[in-house]
């Protein structure tokens, strides 16, 4: 089944969707540069999030924080003294990894949940974890790692230059919680949704795009009333789980919710799932969505001594408002729909690979495909081409042969490819009855269909529904 990544990996560089960093200079590891094809994809990801979980939705508002935040944000937050991974070195190779991690892939996840470091060692040693990398089994105690990117600004009165690169967007939104109430004024239940980068010194990252140390969160904060939270918990859990499903076209049985067990929800938490997904290594984690109770704003209010406390002007009573929060990585989604979409398909006599995105996340929406590159042919191309460039991202394709090309743009997995013929511009032994017609071929079906060409803006709007 790694093969299976590893296929995609390929077509990922071969395609120009994702490169590995730094190449020129060896690489770093575990970083990815997004090419031309991922980053419109990664672009059309984010603007579906935002419009269903924002813009769309009456009760949620937009952000975009600092990065950057005063180090109490993250002392309040418990991420300075909790923020850490059990690391563990192999005595025979050396090696370091993330003892959970390695417990987890035995045991399955959440098995660590509640466990000091005293008792995971306890597990590595009766379970006979081999380390990955020479398989030997004996291992260090597990050491606390701070997971925070630290780095310096000039000196900030008493608390001296030390600042990290923020590890999730979440406390952006706790921070500016009493700048929304007080100007913005929304009622309760309202959330806030922010799209950002953030930053994890992980350890052991890896699969790809799977765990990087640099990535993107689309996260929201869902604030409302106490004791309203576990029907919004509920709520937002289907709310996630349908938009994969119906809007972005992630099969079914493919995802899974998994509730975590009371052992292993942090302690501020009543109610935490995470949506899983079955990568080609396994099923792994995809959206955390967790009911979190007041627990961040309590901690920012204890840090700052600001008041936190909502007034509701209906009910006139003040609270701190709970918050259900639905977590998901921009990066770990676009690799979900890679491996969703992905197939080496068989033909009569042949195979072809192929990409089945949904139209709405597809990088490129139409390819435009002269059988010539000259004359008429190729004008009326490029005519079209431009007009067409105005409404999506359009592909023009003049080389090699027509089948080369629609092997192509099914690998980039583009959902129309329009060709103009002779026929299209009554240019040599052409057939009267297609003048004016060009030929619309469907990725998934391969099917072909004449469509006028004063009605192909029409049809392909119809048919790419977006
Ligand atoms: N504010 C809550 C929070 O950050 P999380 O479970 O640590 O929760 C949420 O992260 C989501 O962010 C994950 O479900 C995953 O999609 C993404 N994510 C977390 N760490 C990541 C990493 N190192 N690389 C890529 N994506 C990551």
């Amino acid at each position: 089944v790694q093969d299976a990544l590893k296929d995609i990996i390929s077509l990922c560089k071969r395609r120009g969707f994702i490169f590995p960093g730094s190449e020129i200079y060896d690489g770093l590891a575990n970083t990815w540069d997004y090419g031309p094809y991922g980053v419109e994809l990664k672009r059309n990801i984010k603007n579906l999030w935002w419009k269903k979980f924002v813009t769309s939705r009456h009760d949620v508002l937009g952000l975009d924080s600092s990065i950057l935040l005063n180090p109490r944000v993250w002392k309040a937050s418990g991420h300075v003294g909790n923020f850490s991974d059990p690391l563990v070195d192999c005595l025979a190779c050396h090696e370091r990894f993330r003892a959970d991690q390695l417990l987890e892939e035995k045991l399955g996840e959440g098995c660590c949940a509640g466990k000091n470091f005293d008792e995971v060692h306890q597990m590595m040693v009766d379970n006979k974890i081999e380390c990955p990398t020479c398989g030997k089994t004996d291992w260090t105690k597990p050491r606390a790692f701070n997971l925070m990117f630290q780095t310096e600004i000039g000196v900030i009165e008493g608390e001296g230059n030390k600042v990290y690169l923020r590890p999730e967007t979440a406390q952006g939104i706790f921070v500016d919680f009493r700048n929304i109430v007080d100007n913005v004024r929304p009622r309760i239940p309202f959330g806030v949704g922010q799209i950002g980068k953030s930053f994890r010194n992980e350890i052991t990252p890896g699969n790809f795009i799977f765990r990087t140390r640099e990535f993107e969160q689309m996260e929201l904060e869902f604030f409302c009333e106490p004791g309203t939270e576990l029907d919004w918990y509920n709520f937002w859990r289907k709310y996630c789980f349908e938009w994969l499903v119906n809007d972005l076209g992630v099969k079914r049985e493919k995802l899974r919710l998994r509730e975590h067990a009371k052992e292993e929800l942090s302690h501020y938490s009543n109610g935490t799932t995470d949506v899983e997904y079955e990568f080609p290594f396994g099923w792994g984690e995809l959206w955390g969505i967790a009911s979190r109770t007041n627990y961040d704003l309590t901690q920012h209010q204890n840090e700052s001594k600001v008041k936190q406390e909502y007034i509701d002007p209906v009910q006139n009573k003040r609270y701190i408002p709970y918050v259900v929060e639905p977590s998901l990585g921009v990066e770990r989604l676009l690799l979900v729909l890679l491996c969703n979409a992905y197939e080496v398909e068989k033909l009569e006599n042949d195979e072809r690979t192929v990409l089945h995105f949904d139209p709405k996340v597809a990088p490129v929406k139409v390819a435009v495909l002269p059988l010539v590159k000259k004359g008429k042919v190729k004008e009326k191309a490029e005519e079209l081409y431009q007009k067409l460039l105005n409404r999506w991202n359009v592909e023009y394709d003049e080389t090699q042969s027509i089948g080369k090309r629609y092997r192509r743009q099914d690998e980039l997995g583009t959902p129309f490819c329009v060709t103009v013929d002779f026929d299209t511009v009554g240019e040599g032994e052409s057939d009267p009855a297609k003048l004016g017609y060009v030929t619309v071929r469907e990725r998934d079906s391969m099917k072909q269909e004449l469509v006028a060409i004063d009605k192909l803006e029409a049809y392909l709007f119809e048919k790419l529904g977006c």
